[in-house]
């Protein structure tokens, strides 16, 4: 009883301590990793992770500028976390209003003029220090507000802490940042900046903390993933296929995959280690953003559609059953009927089982966006529309290919229905299966009854464990 009523105070005290934190991200995977890394600096300070913003303490925006799309939705969503400020502070609550990621990186200073209401504001090189700068605006709520949109990316990744909170049998590990690629479309070597690549003992760290906590399947992130060149613990470089090959040793692990690459840091040894690398995935996203020479050149893509063509063909060499995908954007500047033919006939010559698709958006202070030959919004959309039916279709034939076949699936979600999980095949297909709940966490066999261009369906044959 003694242990009860201890507990009964422990809960009392826990929750006295707690404020609730609302962190929405927008755009790439990086980001969600970075806010899952902003959770685990926060927890300390008391701050437990809500799914509502209206009565949070401390709400923040992790925002994308990659596209105009997604910077224009953070400045809407500014306004109603603004709505949710006031009612709270009418009721004699504070609620801490912070942007981070890519647009406060971008546009900092803009925001704060802007948006007076805004507390914080803090690139993704900085989340790091977040309980000082959360420390700063608490001692002085309304009169204090925090910029920091500095680069000192080495000290981030020394001072985030040991313990990542992990949801599920999958995860994101940031092993490198920025980007010197400099595509003339693109903010990131901007907002991000100079790339970076972690050393390799930190990265091992932590893919140990996760697989301890549960971790089947660990998904490498970097903006250039393929560029990392990450110091080992002997001083030597080591390049991506070479860290990939240490993560594969380590017991509990069962998948390995990266994203996102850049066809001209395709390092021979990264092919090999498809063919070689046992929990390595057969799946590639190697980004082409379009199959005109022209376009590419204009973009500064630094690689040909027959260069990319050869890359490709070396991945399938060593690893045939690969599964391939990738980013195309639409109505760059000067793109003609011509070239966007061009784009067209690249996705007819590839088996594609997913990609993705933008319509291209000029962002401030890029090269593109000064161009001449801007694409009327309208036919933008034709493109657009286009394209995608025919990734679609090469999806939906892709998917169909395995109608019939049994393969390996890990199951990482549950379903509304019961007696169904939601996993993922080697090939990073999405997998909804009549499978028990037990099974959830684990890789099992499943055989594949109908696909779609989105998804496989089937039911579990026999568990590997
Ligand atoms: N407009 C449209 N799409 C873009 N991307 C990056 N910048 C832009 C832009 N300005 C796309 C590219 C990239 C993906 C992450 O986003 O296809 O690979
Ligand atoms: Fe942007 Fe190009 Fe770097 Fe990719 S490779 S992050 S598109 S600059």
């Amino acid at each position: 009883m003694g242990q009860e009523i201890f507990n009964h105070f422990k809960l009392m005290t826990t929750q006295s301590h707690s404020k609730k934190l609302y962190i929405k991200s927008y755009g790439c995977q990086m980001n969600t990793y970075d806010a899952k890394r902003m959770e685990d600096i926060l927890r300390p300070l008391g701050y437990q992770s809500t799914e509502l913003p209206d009565d949070a303490d401390m709400v923040i925006l992790n925002t994308c500028h990659i596209r105009e799309k997604a910077t224009d939705k953070v400045f809407s969503d500014l306004g109603r976390m603004r709505e949710h400020k006031v009612n709270r502070e009418q009721n004699g609550k504070e609620m801490i209003i912070a942007v981070a990621g890519c647009v406060a990186q971008a546009e900092g200073d803009v925001i704060l003029q802007r948006a007076k209401y805004v507390d914080m504001v803090f690139g993704p090189q900085t989340y790091h220090l977040l309980p000082e700068m959360v420390t700063k605006i608490n001692s002085s709520y309304g009169y204090a507000r925090v910029i920091n949109t500095d680069f000192p990316v080495e000290e981030k990744f020394d001072h985030l802490p040991q313990d990542n909170a992990v949801s599920g049998p999958t995860a994101h590990l940031s092993i490198q940042e920025g980007c010197d690629k400099f595509c003339t479309f693109c903010v990131v070597p901007y907002t991000r900046g100079s790339e970076y690549s972690r050393k390799v003992l930190g990265i091992m760290d932590e893919a140990r903390r996760l697989i301890d906590q549960g971790v089947k399947d660990i998904t490498l992130l970097g903006q250039n993933v393929n560029a990392y060149h990450g110091e080992a613990p002997d001083g030597s470089i080591w390049s991506l296929a070479r860290l990939i090959e240490e993560l594969d040793k380590l017991e509990g692990l069962a998948r390995i995959r990266y994203t996102t690459s850049h066809p001209c840091d395709v390092l021979d040894d990264l092919v090999a280690a498809h063919r070689d690398v046992p929990k390595l995935m057969p799946y590639l996203h190697l980004p082409v953003q379009s199959g005109s020479d022209k376009i590419l050149k204009a973009m500064n893509r630094k690689h040909t559609v027959q260069s990319y063509l050869e890359t490709i063909a070396k991945f399938r060499a060593a690893r045939p059953d690969i599964a391939l995908s990738s980013d195309f954007i639409v109505g760059f500047p000067g793109e003609t009927d011509e070239d966007f033919e061009a784009t067209l006939s690249l996705v007819r010559q590839l088996p594609f089982g997913s990609a993705f698709t933008f319509k291209y958006s000029a962002r401030p202070g890029t090269p593109a966006a000064n161009m001449q030959g801007l694409v009327p919004e309208k036919v933008k959309d034709e493109r657009l529309q286009r394209l995608q039916a025919l990734i679609t279709a090469s999806a939906e034939t892709y998917n169909q290919s395995f109608v019939g076949k049994t393969l390996e699936v890990l199951f990482d979600g549950r379903q509304a229905k019961e007696g169904q999980l939601h996993g993922r095949t080697a090939y990073n297909q999405a997998v909804h299966a009549d499978a028990h709940e037990r099974l959830y966490g684990t890789v099992a066999e499943v055989e594949i009854t109908r696909a779609g261009h989105m998804a496989l369906h089937g039911h579990v044959k026999t568990a590997n464990n």
